[in-house]
């Protein structure tokens, strides 16, 4: 099972406020959810609580969700304590690509443990005041193997580029 990450990243690495993403860009929007469908996603707790109830768990995707809280739950969705065991539940159920849909904490831990294989990232091109960052990604570790660059328009209001990432052996 391949392990991947998707996220969107501005050029100084920011990647939330107050719990909720930076920017509004529904090309980005549409691409996450055409990437990760139909395979599990593993998301930290807080990441997961920012989604709007009436759209979690993300449809057409197996949710399963971080916390440390043993009475977490939410309808629909898989708890698990800890990021090892949620690896496992997928890799049990035969899936092929598992996508950790962050938010900070959880990309932190997984890139630190050496977990990830792929990295899909949609470099948003603009600064922004945050409180959550993503990790420098280490140019010697990670090949882009492909580039699409989109210029802003009337409804994305920043210049951004999906960027595939591989893992050099
Ligand atoms: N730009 C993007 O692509 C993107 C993507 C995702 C999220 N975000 C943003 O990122 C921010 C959220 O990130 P965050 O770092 O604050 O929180 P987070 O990573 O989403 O969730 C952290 C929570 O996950 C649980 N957790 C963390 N590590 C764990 C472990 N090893 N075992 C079990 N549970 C664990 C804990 O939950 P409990 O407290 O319940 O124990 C912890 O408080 C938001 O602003 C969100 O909008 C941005």
């Amino acid at each position: 099972m391949k392990i991947s990450l998707i996220v969107a990243i501005a050029d100084n690495n920011a990647i939330g406020l107050n719990n909720d993403l930076l920017w509004r860009l529904p090309n980005d929007m549409k691409y996450f959810r055409e990437i990760t469908s139909g395979h599990h996603i593993i998301t930290g707790r807080k990441n997961y609580i920012s989604i709007p109830q009436k759209f979690r768990p993300l449809p057409n995707r197996t949710n399963l969700v971080l916390t440390r809280q043993t009475d977490f739950n939410d309808e629909g969705s898989f708890t698990f304590y800890n990021l090892e065991s949620a690896i496992d539940f997928a890799k049990s159920n035969n899936e092929t690509e598992l996508f950790i849909i962050g938010g900070g904490q959880i990309y932190k831990e997984a890139l630190e443990k050496n977990l990830i294989d792929k990295m899909y990232v949609t470099h948003v091109h603009h600064h922004f005041e945050a409180d959550t960052f993503f990790p420098e990604i280490d140019k010697n570790l990670w090949e882009k193997i492909s580039v699409n660059a989109h210029e802003k328009d009337e409804k994305h209001p920043y210049a951004y580029s999906f960027v595939v990432y591989e893992k050099m052996n």
